[in-house]
């Protein structure tokens, strides 16, 4: 096993910094202290602002491949410290060790997509001669970096998704401040530690800055911060919006996703995906399944299996490796579910396996059937190990069960009519249709982002290069 340190620092304009070991972040398994990081002051953030506006032209100005070769840097950093990040997300996310290599894994593949496309930020040649009065006028467009961005990030996927925000924004050039969540900063400050390896960056192209909740308002509010890129919770993802004042806001937040699981779908595949879907990191990732809406004719055979193999589960120390089903984040997010599952069956829903809370976070995988449609554990994202069962006889009305949420990030069908995928793809009110496999499926180049409370704007480097650059355009006229 990796060791972690007792102390880490944070980084300010390039270079780690030590000003005080405020943050305390525990192990999520054992809740002992497990390291302490330096907490950023409001006099920090303000100097990491002003270094992010002095390094705007320097960043704007490196060669596709300087920025090429940084994010080249990290991939292989990110190879060689490969074990220390994973061991860094058991212990301060609670991540079992399988998933932690997973998003290690996921981390190296966004910083080398973001690396390939570092040299792909095309632009277009426009013929404008489309009346007489442009005759001999033509067009060209690029995209320039948009300036300073201000980046939160979220405790459930500590590294991949600031490498979400991080790798896009120094394909294209844009100074930033990254604010991990206060729970998990480990594996940000770890990149800040690869990227001040990098000269090539000038002084101010970045900062990892650990800091309280009050922070995010000075990372949400100042004018100089071109772009927000928020991932977290629906409620302080739109409130943040609210604060931001001019700059674009990209906002990845949350869902209860669904999947249909139709009569004629491979019912063996469609159990080990789903059982992964809605369980693995105990349920916390936006898009993990939390309603499974299942024909009929198959309902009874199909929930019978997901009640067995959720009792399989193995539940423990995330270090150990047969572990499925690690700790919850915090007691109080187990303490909230486990609240949402008892009001759900006191309303009528049926309880079919889990449901038990021990140790403060380890919440039991569990299955309710039949939940009414106003309690929190079927309109709400639950945001843990639980999963609602319903039934649909019309595969066109289990798509406006689908629909039937305030939240639209992904879905995912098991089916294999072509008609029907096609009709989903038109209809659900989703960012992202997954055919074969869970809500919960991502690759890190594809776009990736949610419609309806889930969210605005798309990550998937390509597209958050889209939402980090401007287009400038330049008009000539031949004389
Ligand atoms: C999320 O939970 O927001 C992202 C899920 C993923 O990247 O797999």
């Amino acid at each position: 096993m990796a060791e972690l340190k007792d102390v880490y620092p944070l980084y300010l304009n390039n270079k780690a910094v030590q000003p005080n070991t405020d943050l305390e972040v525990t192990d999520k398994y054992t809740g002992e202290v497990a390291f302490r990081t330096a907490l950023a002051t409001p006099d920090i953030i303000e100097e990491a602002i002003a270094g992010t506006v002095r390094a705007t032209e320097s960043m704007a100005k490196l060669a596709s491949y300087e920025k090429q070769a940084v994010l080249q840097h990290c991939v292989e950093q990110f190879r060689e410290r490969y074990d220390e990040l994973a061991y860094s997300l058991c212990v301060e996310a609670g991540k079992p060790i399988k998933d932690a290599e997973g998003e290690v894994d996921r981390l190296i593949d966004t910083f080398r997509i973001a690396a390939e496309e570092s040299t792909r930020n095309y632009g277009e040649v426009q013929p404008l001669d489309i009346s007489a009065r442009a005759k001999g006028y033509m067009g060209m467009w690029k995209r320039v970096p948009i300036g300073p961005c201000s980046f939160i990030s979220p405790f459930n996927f500590p590294l991949n998704l600031a490498a979400h925000k991080i790798a896009p924004a120094i394909a294209v050039g844009c100074p930033f401040i990254i604010k991990p969540a206060s729970k998990t900063p480990l594996g940000t400050i770890i990149m800040g530690e690869v990227l001040a390896e990098c000269d090539i960056l000038p002084e101010g192209a970045f900062s990892v800055l650990p800091a309280s909740r009050d922070g995010a308002d000075l990372f949400t509010e100042d004018e100089r911060l071109k772009l927000l890129s928020f991932t977290g919770s629906p409620g302080v993802g739109w409130d943040l919006k609210a604060k931001a004042g001019k700059k674009p806001v990209i906002l990845e937040l949350g869902g209860n996703a669904a999947v249909v699981v139709d009569k004629d779908a491979d019912l063996d595949h469609a159990l080990e995906r789903i059982i992964f879907g809605a369980f693995y990191q105990s349920g916390q990732s936006c898009i993990g399944v939390q309603r499974i809406i299942i024909h009929e004719d198959i309902y009874d055979e199909f929930k019978d299996m997901l009640v067995a193999k959720t009792k399989t589960l193995v539940a423990g120390d995330p270090k150990d490796r047969d572990t499925f089903i690690g700790p919850m984040i915090s007691d109080k997010e187990a303490g909230r579910l486990k609240g949402w599952i008892d009001e759900a069956i006191e309303a009528g829903a049926k309880l079919l396996c889990g449901g038990g809370l021990s140790n403060g976070n380890m919440l039991e995988a569990t299955l309710l059937e039949n939940v009414p449609r106003g309690c929190n554990a079927s309109k709400e994202e639950a945001f843990g190990p639980l999963a609602n069962l319903s039934k649909f006889s019309d595969f066109y009305e289990a798509l406006d069960q689908v629909n039937d949420s305030k939240f639209g990030l992904q879905a995912g069908i098991f089916t294999r009519d072509i008609h029907q995928v096609l009709d989903a793809w038109d209809t659900l009110d989703v960012g992202g249709v997954v055919v074969n496999d869970v809500s919960s499926y991502r690759v890190d180049n594809m776009p990736y982002g949610g419609v309806k409370d889930s969210g605005l704007g798309r990550e998937g480097i390509r597209f958050a290069m889209e939402d980090m650059t401007e287009i400038r355009n330049l008009v000539i006229r031949r004389i």
